[in-house]
């Protein structure tokens, strides 16, 4: 999807539309102290009366996601980059939706995105970048795994939320005896609409409410399944188009939570060969010793064959999709101990929403990694 075959041509064309526009263009400098080189979080500086800005390139061969764009918001808001009046992100291969969704939820009026087509440079502003969502038949998701305390409900709800962020409404069904998802949400929450339209809802349903020959006017169902595999009806996992299996990557964990979840899929398999069964890290922190990846290719080892087996199985990579560690996630539904309204965690704290950020990520990895084409024959 690139339009240049060489980053360096997508740098001058862009230099020479800018310098057209009474810009003055400048490279980086490469002055880091002790010699190393500055962190590269812009490609070049284009100064232009009182504005200064810092502008990235991206000449992908695939539309910008999520996390590149949080990586752009927090450069911009680094001491170093304190001198810029303004970022603006360049790319030839456009935005996923998601992108886009997170992009107008931030309200950073600090960054501009942009697209590149045809020798112009197109301004994304807020509000015309007419990101209707993608038309979508019901879908059924279960997020699944035979442990407690993992983030079944958490992730179900974050998940169904993230849905309603993008523009579907979503019912969230609560199959857990235990009832998590009523008393967190109640009988659901609303989200802001984008491009000032009215917004999408998670509406909850308990299984007894729930009756597929009559779903309601939704487009998406999350079901929040009870660790008892058995305890799920049958009809309803046969349903699904996705599974998400919640797992975390703790040392002492990671044997009895492969065993565990091995035992998983081969029970959703016997009742579903369709459904897509996607390994989702939960609870993912960042690691500078890299003990994050090591553990993760011991997992990914673990995995390996049954992945080469049933190609609709994938772990995914939480380098590239997992939801992180979060203050928010961890202090979700402490709402229902503070009086507050019914609610997700979804609300910036300093600026920034990682479980924002993290499930709209994985809304674009659940599009990518499935053929929904396919799906929607059936
Ligand atoms: N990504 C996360 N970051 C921080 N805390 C989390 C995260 N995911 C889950 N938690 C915490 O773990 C607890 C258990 O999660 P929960 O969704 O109830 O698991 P399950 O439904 O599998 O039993 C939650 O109350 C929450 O505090
Ligand atoms: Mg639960």
């Amino acid at each position: 999807m690139a339009s240049f075959e060489h980053s360096d041509d997508f740098q001058q064309a862009i230099m020479l539309l800018l310098a057209k526009a009474g810009w003055a263009v400048k490279m980086p400098s490469a002055q880091g102290t002790n010699g190393s080189t500055p962190p590269k979080g812009y490609d070049l500086e284009a100064i232009r009366g009182n504005e200064v800005v810092a502008i990235q390139l991206k000449n992908y061969r695939v539309p910008i996601k999520v996390p590149q764009i949080e990586k752009f918001f927090e450069f911009l808001e680094l001491p170093i980059a304190e001198r810029f009046t303004k970022g603006f992100l360049i790319t030839s291969s456009g935005y996923t939706h998601s992108a886009l969704t997170y992009f107008q939820q931030a309200n950073n009026d600090k960054v501009q995105l942009a697209l590149y087509r045809d020798n112009k440079v197109i301004r994304i502003t807020g509000h015309e970048n007419g990101i209707e969502p993608p038309r979508r038949e019901l879908t059924y998701l279960g997020v699944f795994t035979c442990k407690g305390g993992v983030g079944k409900t958490t992730i179900s709800a974050h998940l169904a939320g993230a849905f309603a962020l993008s523009g579907y409404d979503a019912a969230l069904i609560d199959l857990d005896p235990q009832k998590n998802l009523t008393t967190l949400l109640g009988e659901g929450v609303k989200l802001p609409g984008l491009n000032n339209k009215l917004g999408n809802t998670v509406t909850v349903y308990g299984i007894d409410e729930w009756d597929d020959r009559h779903p309601p006017d939704v487009n998406v169902v999350v079901c929040d399944c009870s660790p008892v595999l058995e305890a799920n009806p049958v009809d309803l996992i046969k349903k699904f188009s996705y599974c998400i299996i919640p797992t975390t990557l703790n040392p002492l964990g990671l044997n009895k939570n492969g065993h565990v979840i091995k035992r998983t899929i081969e029970a959703i398999r016997r009742v579903n060969q369709t459904a897509y069964l996607f390994i989702l890290i939960n609870n993912y922190f960042d690691d500078e010793s890299n003990r994050s990846r090591v553990l993760k290719e011991e997992y990914q080892r673990y995995f390996a064959e049954l992945s080469q087996e049933d190609e609709r199985f994938k772990f995914i990579d939480p380098e590239e999709v997992a939801i992180r560690n979060s203050k928010q996630l961890f202090y979700w539904g402490y709402h229902i101990y503070s009086g507050d309204r019914y609610q997700l965690a979804f609300n910036p704290v300093g600026g920034r929403c990682l479980p924002k950020a993290d499930f709209l990520n994985l809304l674009d990895y659940l599009e990518e990694h499935s053929n929904l084409e396919e799906l929607k024959r059936h």
